[in-house]
């Protein structure tokens, strides 16, 4: 499989040079700068490698820096930011600190002909981001970009096929990022762009087969996206030596466990164990008012289920995670298997015996995950799913769990997101549902009064759930969620809209 390497110095936008180089349909891969070797390089096959920014300065006692030998290694070689003057500096250049003249923001960009700036025009916009700039070149460099204020913006020895840029191709701000960046990836390292969803799935079947040949594999489904498109995946490999069990605790949305097994089962084929436990899960959470200890109380549940579960299906020889690419990045690309602290399968490894974790999806980011879920025929609305927090709609419920608190909250969660969808609003928020709060509120209806409870609304847009805004839904759309909830729901008697941000609110209201 064509391959490049991401050779990380710990910039901000690392993730984005990785999906970008992806987004041309060839697979790339971050790791951490002093966590591979130049021999690990060569015997990967690696086409190419990217060095990418990071917040030092090459002079730094503390700084990273690379092997040498990294230059020497004939692969074609791309630095940015901090990568760039990186090269710079191995190769004995002078890196100085461009003191009151360090760039920010977008900047004009003077480039000459070379490889990597093929089809761009003289002039273009481009994003830059530094303080230390590249003040001399080592031999065998030539200048191939300039700024206003930056006479090395842009580097190359092309006869290594080596190059550099002080700007930030990978951002959108920079007019032909996209550009350089196809450049290198297909025409300096010669890559065709052969990695899609359809040939992941091709090379995960055949490697599973392979491995996990006469294995009992267990794979714990929660309904969410990436246990579902792992379970659907393995099951192509391996069929129903697969066995996934479905914990039910009663806390999802509305009919939606019957739709995750319907789904699994009847469509996907899936050699599927439903265990309804919603009573149990009811029952460990009479009295409990504290968030934190709902968590607990229903991670430790669903460890007291799987240990039956475990009784009965006997030792497994596999179990399935559905990490994801991100998860590995953040906990250290290099540990052996990452697990996922998901409540919904969190301490699982230890009460289920098995030999080994397999991680099907442990190189995909989540839109990558989607794209193989669509690919496999995993139906769109249960692929473009919005994340679910593991304990549910315990969560969302303010105060005690009740059974008639769960139905309430179901029926409006679900009446809001049918107003949601019939907007046509559903691709545009990351995040919406229904809140129950504990709040009783007077009314009137008819001629009597009534004393029902507050419902809060919550949606949000986001790009990775660490800060988040309210999203702005049109006051019709509000309205109409509003007079069918309390409507149709008659417990409810006030409707609220919540508009805090995040910070200082989180997504979840508990
Ligand atoms: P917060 O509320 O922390 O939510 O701003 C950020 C994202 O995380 C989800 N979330 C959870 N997911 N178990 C989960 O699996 C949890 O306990 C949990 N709490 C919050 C939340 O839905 C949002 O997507």
């Amino acid at each position: 499989m064509e391959k490049i390497l991401v050779i990380d110095f710990g910039g901000q936008y690392n993730q984005l040079i990785a999906r970008r180089v992806r987004e041309l349909s060839v697979f790339a891969e971050i790791i951490p700068y002093d966590k591979i070797t130049c021999k690990e390089i060569k015997e990967a096959g690696y086409r190419g490698v990217i060095f990418t920014g990071g917040p030092n300065s090459v002079y730094d006692e503390s700084s990273p820096h690379f092997d040498p030998g990294f230059l020497d290694l004939n692969i074609p070689i791309l630095g940015i930011c901090y990568g760039c003057q990186l090269i710079a500096y191995t190769a004995g250049g002078e890196i100085c600190s461009a003191g009151s003249i360090s760039e920010y923001g977008k900047t004009e960009l003077t480039v000459c002909p070379c490889r990597l700036f093929e089809g761009i025009p003289e002039k273009s916009i481009c994003w830059m981001s530094h303080t230390d700039y590249v003040k001399s070149l080592p031999e065998g460099f030539g200048i191939t970009a300039f700024t206003p204020s930056c006479l090395c913006a842009a580097f190359a020895d092309e006869k290594r096929d080596i190059y550099a840029v002080q700007f930030h191709p990978e951002v959108t701000h920079t007019e032909f990022g996209k550009r350089i960046i196809e450049n290198f990836v297909k025409s300096i390292c010669g890559c065709s762009g052969d990695w899609t969803a359809e040939s992941f799935i091709e090379t995960s079947v055949e490697k599973f087969r392979r491995e996990l040949a006469g294995k009992k594999v267990l794979c714990a489904l929660s309904g969410g996206v990436d246990s579902s498109v792992a379970a659907v995946l393995l099951n192509k490999a391996i069929g129903s030596r697969l066995i996934c069990v479905f914990v039910d605790h009663g806390l999802l949305r509305k009919n939606e466990g019957d739709i995750v097994e319907r789904v699994m089962k009847e469509k996907m084929g899936l050699n599927l164990i439903r265990i309804n436990a919603q009573s149990r899960f009811l029952k460990k959470l009479e009295g409990v008012t504290a968030p934190e200890e709902k968590r607990k109380r229903i991670g430790e549940e669903f460890i007291r289920v799987f240990e039956d579960v475990a009784s009965e299906t006997g030792k497994v020889d596999v179990l399935v995670q559905g990490t994801i690419y991100p998860d590995v990045i953040e906990s250290g690309k290099g540990d052996a298997a990452v697990i996922k602290s998901h409540h919904n399968v969190g301490g699982l490894p230890d009460v289920i015996k098995f030999e080994k974790i397999v991680e099907p999806l442990r190189d995909l980011f989540k839109d990558e995950v989607r794209a193989v879920g669509r690919e496999l025929g995993i139906p769109a609305d249960l692929v473009n799913r919005q994340p679910f927090p593991g304990p549910g709609l315990a969560i969302r419920i303010i105060g005690e769990v009740t059974r008639e608190r769960l139905e309430i909250l179901k029926e409006c969660d679900a009446i809001f997101r049918e107003e949601i969808d019939s907007a046509g609003l559903a691709d545009q928020i990351s995040q919406y549902f229904a809140v129950l709060t504990n709040c009783r509120t007077v009314g009137v209806m008819g001629d009597a009064g009534t004393y029902g409870y507050t419902l809060a609304l919550r949606a949000v847009t986001t790009d990775d759930f660490m800060t988040a805004d309210f999203a702005r839904i049109p006051f019709e759309t509000l309205a109409k969620a509003s007079n069918r909830i309390t409507n149709e729901v008659r417990s409810i008697g006030r409707v609220a809209y919540d508009i805090t941000a995040k910070p200082p609110a989180t997504v979840e209201w508990e």
